[in-house]
């Protein structure tokens, strides 16, 4: 069985997001996804709309998605990937080259964003209607 790794926020889920779990969940058999905790973003600068347990909720009942586990700082990659056996980890390229030193422990993969979409986006849209 081939396990796939994601990391991100998946704040305001949206297509983009859908694409980069079913692309991601095609390279294997089973998706792992690392969801950005509520602490964590505040380190990011990043501000969710939806809390940790929210945006859970929502990846979990996602078809491509076999399990959901906190992302709590930037160092903790390398135990998730031997924790979970990792064969793939997967990251949209807005990352490109970021995470090339997890290749010591797994095939690193980064796919295409798909364009004119982000959470941030959405947010914004929706504060000026
Ligand atoms: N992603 C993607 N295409 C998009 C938006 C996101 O492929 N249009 C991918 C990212 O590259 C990442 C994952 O989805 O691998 C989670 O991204 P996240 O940062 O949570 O979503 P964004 O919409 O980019 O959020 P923000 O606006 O806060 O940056």
């Amino acid at each position: 069985m081939k396990i796939v790794l994601t990391y991100g926020t998946f704040d305001v889920l949206h297509y983009g997001h859908i694409n980069l779990l079913k692309r991601a969940k095609k390279l294997g058999d089973y998706l792992v996804v690392g969801l950005s905790t509520d602490e964590f973003n505040k380190i990011k600068n990043k501000k969710a709309l939806y809390n940790f347990e929210q945006r859970k909720l929502m990846l979990e009942s996602i078809k491509y998605v076999d399990k959901v586990i906190p992302e709590e700082n930037w160092e903790q990659k390398i135990d998730d990937v031997k924790k979970f056996n990792v064969d793939i980890f997967v990251m949209g390229d807005d990352w490109s080259g970021k995470f090339d030193y997890l290749s010591k422990y797994c095939k690193v993969v980064y796919l295409d964003r798909t364009p004119n979409i982000s959470s941030t986006k959405v947010r914004e849209i929706l504060k000026s209607r």
